[in-house]
């Protein structure tokens, strides 16, 4: 399965690549559940599981609940039906996606970036919509198009020979927190938002890109032939190297921003 940023084509997602840094990836969602104020939902869809890591974290919490995960990508689905087959999943999309039945707990780890700007939060409200009055809505998004990982892929899309195929390539912006606020509190009786910054311990600079691989990159990498591909990821490690110094020991610090939103339905 493919899906499109701009009018580029980009490839079904790779479990195995998102889960080289599965840890990383999964603390965030952590994060985020701690900060869901219910204590026995019945009903829990997990929106974009992936490989199933968030799920497990959602079932570590509340063993009881029914949970579901759901995701757009057949090989995230394969992975995460392996790591939990106990639990149900489903490929779906989250632009047609409308549950069955009631939903408690709708959470969603570092997916809603992929969506554009000007549905994401169509989306999200539709979804509470199916929602009890206290039923939750919690998600997280990376706040990282600014940083240098993600800056510099940028220039190096702009500078070299695959610029022309790389022109529209990009996500949009994610809303700020006075607009996430503005858009949600008249269907919530709270929204609470908050902020972290992460600093992954990576062991060098190509670490970054294994990193970046597995999410933001590949919407620049999948369009190339494999020489382009060769090239830009050259290119992107020599800006990697100037803007991230090397600590004393040999390893790079990530700095990784993400925004978090818990949103209480009225
Ligand atoms: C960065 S991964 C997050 C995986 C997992 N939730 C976690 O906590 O690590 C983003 C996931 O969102 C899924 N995704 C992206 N767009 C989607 C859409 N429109 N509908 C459903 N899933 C989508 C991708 O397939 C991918 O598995």
């Amino acid at each position: 399965m493919s899906t499109t940023t701009g009018s580029k084509p980009v490839h079904d997602w790779s479990a195995a690549q998102y889960l080289k840094f599965e840890d990383e990836r999964t603390q965030p969602a952590r994060d985020l559940l701690a900060r869901v104020p219910i204590q026995a939902p019945k009903r829990i869809v997990d929106l974009g599981c992936g490989p199933g890591n968030s799920t497990a974290v959602l079932e570590s919490r509340y063993p009881n609940a029914h949970i579901v995960g759901m995701d757009s990508s057949p090989d995230m689905i394969r992975k995460a039906k392996t790591a939990l087959p106990h639990r149900e999943f489903t490929v779906e999309d989250l632009h047609s996606y409308s549950p069955e039945e009631s939903v408690d707990l709708f959470f969603s780890n570092a997916v809603f970036q992929w969506l554009g700007k000007d549905e994401r939060f169509n989306i999200v409200k539709k979804l509470m919509e199916a929602q009890p009055s206290g039923g939750v809505f919690a998600l997280q998004v990376p706040d990282n198009l600014t940083e240098p990982s993600h800056v510099l892929m940028r220039e190096t899309a702009e500078n070299g020979p695959w610029a022309a195929t790389l022109k529209n390539v990009g996500r949009d912006t994610f809303q700020t927190p006075p607009e996430i606020y503005d858009l949600l509190k008249p269907v919530c009786s709270k929204v609470d938002i908050f902020h972290t910054t992460y600093y992954h311990n990576l062991e060098n600079h190509a670490a970054i890109i294994e990193w970046v691989k597995g999410t933001g990159l590949r919407p620049y990498v999948d369009p190339l032939s494999p020489e382009e591909k060769e090239g830009f990821l050259s290119e992107y490690l020599k800006r990697l190297e100037k803007a991230y110094p090397s600590t004393y020991d040999g390893r790079v610090l990530l700095p990784y921003p993400r925004l978090f939103v818990v949103a209480v339905r009225k």
